[in-house]
This record gives C-alpha cells, sequence and structure tokens, in this order.
C-alpha cells in the first residue's frame, strides 16, 4: 500500500496480522482444502462483503474446477458487534451442481451468519460435503454452536478491520488486519 499524509493506515491502533502472515496462511489454506477434497470441482459460496479480498486470494491457489457464488449477508449492520439477526432470502439466488460445497466467510463471531447459511445450503442442495472456512474465529462470542471446518486465524474478542473487515463501509482495502485507533471508532465505549 502506497503511504500518503491522509494514509488510512495511521488509522490503526495496532496490525493484529500484517500482509504477509495473511498471505501465508491463505496460501496454506488452499494447499490444505486441495488436498482435502482431490482436486474434485468445487461450489463455492462467498459471504460478502467481508469475504471479498479472502476469497479472490484464495481461489487463485486452487487449480480446479470452481463454481463461484456469493451472497450478500449482513449481521453487523455498521455496528462493531454482531446484532443477531441476519435476512435471508427463501431461495437462493443460484443453483449448485457439485457435490461438494465450500462455505466461506472472514469472520465467525456469534455463529449466526455461517450456520444459517450452512444449514440453507444442506436443506437446499444436499451436498455430498459441506466444509465451511472462516479467515478469522472469535470463538469467545459464539452463541449459535458451529465450529468452522478450516480456520485461518483465532483471535481474541477484539473488533477488526482490513482485508475485507470494515468499520461502516471503510477500512476493507487495507492489505493488512488491525485494531482501529478508538478516535477512529465512534462505538468503541460502547460495551458489547
Ligand atoms: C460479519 C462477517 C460475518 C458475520 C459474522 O458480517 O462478515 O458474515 O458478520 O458474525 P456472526 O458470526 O455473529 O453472524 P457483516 O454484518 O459485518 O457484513 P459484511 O460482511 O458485509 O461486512
Amino acid at each position: 500500500m502506497i503511504p500518503s499524509s491522509a494514509g488510512v493506515l495511521s488509522d490503526l491502533e495496532r496490525v493484529l496480522i500484517d500482509s504477509t502472515a495473511i498471505q501465508l496462511r491463505v496460501a496454506q489454506l488452499a494447499h490444505q482444502i486441495h488436498r482435502d477434497l482431490e482436486g474434485k470441482p468445487l461450489g463455492v459460496v462467498a459471504l460478502l462483503d467481508g469475504s471479498l479480498f479472502f476469497v479472490a486470494d484464495l481461489l487463485r491457489h486452487l487449480d480446479i474446477p470452481i463454481q463461484l457464488h456469493t451472497l450478500s449477508v449482513s449481521s453487523y449492520h455498521g455496528e462493531t458487534t454482531s446484532s443477531g439477526r441476519i435476512e435471508l432470502a427463501e431461495k437462493f439466488p443460484f443453483h449448485l451442481q457439485t457435490e461438494n460445497i465450500l462455505l466461506i466467510d472472514d469472520i465467525l463471531d456469534t455463529g449466526l451468519t455461517l450456520s444459517s447459511v450452512r444449514e440453507r445450503l444442506i436443506r437446499e442442495f444436499q451436498p455430498e460435503v459441506l466444509r465451511t472456512l472462516v479467515l478469522l474465529n472469535k470463538q469467545a462470542r459464539r452463541i449459535h454452536p458451529i465450529q468452522a471446518d478450516y480456520v485461518g486465524f483465532e483471535i481474541e474478542d477484539e473488533f477488526v478491520v482490513g482485508y475485507g473487515m470494515d468499520y461502516q463501509g471503510q477500512y476493507r482495502h487495507l492489505p493488512c488486519i488491525g485494531i482501529l485507533n478508538p478516535s477512529k471508532n465512534a462505538l468503541s465505549s460502547i460495551p458489547s
């Protein structure tokens, strides 16, 4: 990222995971997934907006047939903690023709989003294999009983931005993952 005087990187209190570590882990995850699925064709469902950069980087490591679909789901609704509610349409706006589905999200927090979409995918497409992948796991905040099959990094209960994750629509484009400076986060003083 090119530094500038109005740089958004300086809005971070600290970097939690730098871009080198992210890219290394993404490559490892891709390798593991390729090995586990034995290179079989894959239907990928990526939850947007948060997984945008993660999915783009990950899939480019996979030299196998991939049918990619995205789904916009929001549970944070502009806040710094999950709201406890998501809206899902009655049917998915796509059809999956593969036996293997990989559901990808950026972060697993209360588990509401991943468990809801996972359950719906199984019900609608009845895949032979459905695996879940998240870049970040915030285990401390889990309410819905779900564990991802693949996890990039375990993190503490802190609000993070960057590499797809936002605060009110900003910071998604940062190449690293970090903690916002409290002065930039209007909700930082409100307990979760
Ligand atoms: C975030 C994140 C996950 C979800 C995790 O989405 O991207 O999809 O919340 O929280 P949960 O485990 O409590 O359901 P957000 O609402 O911020 O939407 P976004 O992906 O568009 O940023």
